[in-house]
C-alpha cells in the first residue's frame, strides 16, 4: 500500500484526485488530507477515507468532531502535519503561491510528487526541481498540457527535444474584441468553454496567464529553454500539447478534457488502468485548429515570457502581482483590464536578484503584492 497525501483535497483537483484514489484501494491508503475554509467538506472527506491527520487553514469551532483524527492547523501546522507522517505519495493541489513551503518540505519526505500546483514552479522552479533530484523524488505532472508532454517524451532522451507546443483553448474570451475588455465581469472570466477549475486558475485563463504560467512550468520541468516553448491556441482542446524532436518528428497527446486522466497517470505511472473516462468521438470532431496567440489582447501571456527569460525573481514577482491583481478584480475591486497592467508596472519596476535562494524568492513575493496594492490604490 502506498501511503498518500491529499493537499487542497476539497479544490477542483483535490477532489477530483480523491475520485481517482477512491479506484485504486488495494494500493492507495490515504494518510492526510488538507484544505483551507472548506472544513465542511474536509470533515466530510475525512469520515469516508479516515486518514491519519487532516489541517485547515483556521479551525473555527467543531474542533472535537473528528473521530480520532489528528487535527493540524495553519501554514505552521500543514508543515508540521507533513514532517509527522510517513508518506510515499503525495498529490498538490493547493492553489497558489502557499504550496511552495509544503512543497520544499515535503520533497524530504516521499518518493512521488504527483504537482498540479503550478505558481510555485513559477516561483522557485530550480529550488524545487534541485531538491526532487537530490531526494531522488519522481515529480509527476499533473496539469493537463505537461502531463501530454511528459507522455509525448516518453522514453525519448531528452536531448533530441527540439521545441514543446504548448497548447490552449484560449479562455472564455477567445472571440471578444478588445474594446470588450474593460466591461468584463467575473462571472464572464471564469465561465471557462472546456474545464470546470478553482476561481483563480479560471481568471488567468481569461487573461491568458495560465498559459504564460504554464511556459515557465514547462521550463522547469523539462529542462529545456522558454524560447523552446510556443503556445497554439486550440480551440477544440482535444491535443492537449506536442513535442517535436531534432529529427523534425511532432507527437501529440489526445484525449477528452478531464483532469481525472493526467491525475490517474501521475498516479499510477508508469502503469495505465482503466478509467472509465469516455476519449473522443473523433467522427464527430470535423477538424482541429491550430493558431498563434493574440499577444495584444492578452499581454500576459507576453509578460510571463519576459520574466520567464529574466529568470531570477522576476518569475516570482510576476506570479505574486497576478495573485494579488486577480484576487482584487474577483472581489470586484479593480477591472479585468488592470490585471496585466499592474503586473507590467510591477515588473518594470524590479530590480531582479540572480540565483535566488529562498528568501530572496519570498522576499520578492513580498514586494510585488505590496507594490501591486499600492499601484491598484492609486489607480482607483
Ligand atoms: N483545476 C484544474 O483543472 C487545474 C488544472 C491544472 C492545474 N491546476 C493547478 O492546480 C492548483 C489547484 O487548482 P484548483 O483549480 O484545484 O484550485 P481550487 O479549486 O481553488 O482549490 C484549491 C485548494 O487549495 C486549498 N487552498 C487554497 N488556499 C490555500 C492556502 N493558503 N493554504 C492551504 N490550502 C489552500 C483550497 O482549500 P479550501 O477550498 O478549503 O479553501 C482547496 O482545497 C492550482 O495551482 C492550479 O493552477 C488546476
Amino acid at each position: 500500500m502506498e501511503n498518500i497525501a491529499v493537499l487542497g483535497s476539497t479544490g477542483s483537483i483535490g477532489t477530483s484526485g480523491l475520485d481517482v484514489i477512491a479506484k485504486f484501494p488495494d494500493r492507495f491508503k490515504i494518510c492526510a488530507l488538507s484544505a483551507n475554509t472548506n472544513v465542511e467538506l474536509l470533515r466530510k472527506q475525512a469520515k469516508i477515507y479516515k486518514p491519519e491527520a487532516v489541517c485547515v487553514g483556521e479551525m473555527r469551532r467543531d474542533k472535537g468532531r473528528w473521530g480520532g483524527i489528528r487535527v493540524y492547523e495553519g501554514e505552521s501546522g500543514l508543515l508540521e502535519m507533513l514532517e509527522n507522517l510517513k508518506i510515499d505519495t503525495v498529490l498538490v493541489g493547493i492553489a497558489g503561491s502557499s504550496a511552495l513551503l509544503p512543497i520544499l518540505t515535503v520533497l524530504d519526505r516521499v518518493k512521488k510528487m504527483a504537482l498540479a500546483n503550478k505558481e510555485a514552479l513559477v516561483m522557485a522552479g530550480s529550488l524545487i526541481m534541485d531538491k526532487a533530484a537530490k531526494n531522488n523524488v519522481k515529480i509527476m505532472p499533473v496539469d493537463s498540457e505537461h502531463s501530454a508532454i511528459f507522455q509525448c517524451i516518453g522514453s525519448n532522451n531528452r536531448k533530441d527535444l527540439k521545441k514543446i507546443f504548448l497548447t490552449g483553448s484560449g479562455g472564455p474570451l477567445l472571440k471578444v474584441k478588445k474594446s470588450g475588455f474593460k466591461d468584463i465581469t467575473v462571472k464572464q472570466a471564469i465561465n471557462h468553454p472546456r474545464w470546470k477549475m478553482g476561481k483563480k486558475i479560471s481568471v488567468d485563463s481569461a487573461t491568458m496567464m495560465n498559459k504564460g504560467l504554464e511556459v515557465i512550468e514547462a521550463a522547469w520541468l523539462f529542462n529545456t529553454e522558454i524560447k523552446n516553448i510556443e503556445i497554439l491556441i486550440h480551440p477544440e482542446a482535444v491535443v492537449h500539447s506536442m513535442v517535436e524532436f531534432t529529427d523534425g518528428a511532432v507527437l501529440a497527446q489526445m484525449g477528452a478534457c478531464d483532469m481525472r486522466l493526467p491525475i490517474q497517470y501521475a498516479l499510477t505511472y508508469p502503469e495505465r488502468s482503466a478509467s472509465g473516462i469516455k476519449s473522443p468521438d473523433f467522427s464527430k470532431i470535423k477538424s482541429l485548429t491550430f493558431y498563434k496567440p493574440d499577444f495584444e489582447r492578452f499581454p500576459c501571456m507576453g509578460l510571463a515570457y519576459d520574466a520567464g527569460k529574466k529568470g531570477g525573481t522576476f518569475p516570482s514577482v510576476l506570479n505574486a502581482s497576478n495573485e494579488t491583481a486577480v484576487k482584487e478584480f474577483v472581489e470586484g475591486r479593480i477591472r479585468f483590464v488592470d490585471i496585466p497592467k499592474v503586473i507590467g508596472r510591477v515588473l518594470r519596476l524590479h530590480k531582479g536578484v540572480k540565483d535566488p535562494g529562498l528568501l530572496d524568492i519570498l522576499e520578492a513575493d513580498k514586494w510585488a503584492r505590496i507594490k501591486t496594492k499600492e499601484m491598484l490604490r492609486c489607480c482607483r
